[in-house]
């Protein structure tokens, strides 16, 4: 499939985990892919290996994002693809009785706010166009709670999740489709360091997933092909769950 031929997609957080799958995977359908990441070495190595185009972004800084999508239209020529996945989730985000400000805000900022930043600044660019797709990445925290909290990261993706579903509906008519995508665990190296420090926590995570494993990246990255391509015509302001049937769960396979 060349879905993505003659395409332009931006992915932020594209060095890493989904991103990295994700610029791997729409490269490989015809995309033109610009890779915008604050960790310079991994995102040029991704970029270089999908013949894409490395733009270092913080995307919580506003000059630098609008920046990252204005530079992309005059190298590139359009703006079709925004796949907008940075995010963190760092172990001093926990419950709310010892989250501090400090570590509730800088999640907030990476996660949510940069969703804000990267829709405002790219929105213009798909209007100009009368066409183009976007994909934010929540998770499927956004629409469960769990005992184990990391209460910042699960408001900044209920955030992501109201947020796409109102840009949807607000530029449905121009062409433009707003979605996001809700994973659940995915099989990266942060998760696995995570379990392999704590096999015990882990089991208790897997016997919530009705397919028993982890997500990888390549199954996100596959539907976030299938959300930005045409194949997806009709679908803006959803929720698109690849949970392996977390959600859907109320007593799992033994
Ligand atoms: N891994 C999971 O289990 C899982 C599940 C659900 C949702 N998600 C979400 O998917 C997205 C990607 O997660 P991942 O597991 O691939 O993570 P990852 O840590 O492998 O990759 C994240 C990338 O984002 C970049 N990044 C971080 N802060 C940035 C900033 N300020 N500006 C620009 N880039 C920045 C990092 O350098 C990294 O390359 C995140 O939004 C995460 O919350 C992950």
């Amino acid at each position: 499939m060349q879905r993505f031929e003659g395409r332009v997609a931006v992915i932020t957080g594209g060095g890493s985990g989904i991103g990295l799958a994700t610029a791997r995977r729409l490269a490989s359908e015809g995309a033109k892919v610009v890779v915008a990441d604050v960790d310079a070495a991994s995102g040029k190595a991704a970029a270089d290996e999908v013949g894409g185009e490395f733009i270092a972004t913080d995307v919580t800084d506003e000059a630098q994002v609008e920046a990252l999508f204005q530079t992309t239209v005059d190298r590139f020529g359009s703006l079709d693809v925004a796949f907008n996945n940075a995010g963190i989730s760092p172990p001093e985000d926990d419950s709310i009785l010892t989250t501090g400000i400090d570590a509730w805000r800088k999640v907030q900022e990476v996660n949510l706010t940069s969703v804000y930043l990267c829709c405002k600044y790219a929105i213009p660019h798909m209007q100009r166009q009368g066409k183009g797709a976007i994909v934010n990445t929540a998770s499927f925290v956004a629409v469960m709670g769990a005992a184990t909290s990391q209460i910042s990261y699960t408001a900044s993706k209920g955030g992501v999740l109201s947020m796409t579903r109102e840009l949807g509906v607000q530029f449905a008519r121009e062409g433009i489709r707003v979605n996001a995508l809700c994973p659940g665990p995915v099989n990266t190296p942060l998760l696995q360091e995570l379990f392999a420090k704590d096999p015990e926590r882990a089991a208790r995570r897997l016997v919530h997933v009705p397919m028993g494993r982890f997500a990888e990246p390549t199954e996100i990255a596959a539907a976030v092909a299938f959300l930005a391509s045409d194949d997806a015509s009709f679908i803006t302001a959803s929720q698109f769950l690849v949970d392996g049937g977390i959600s859907g769960a109320y007593v799992t396979p033994i």
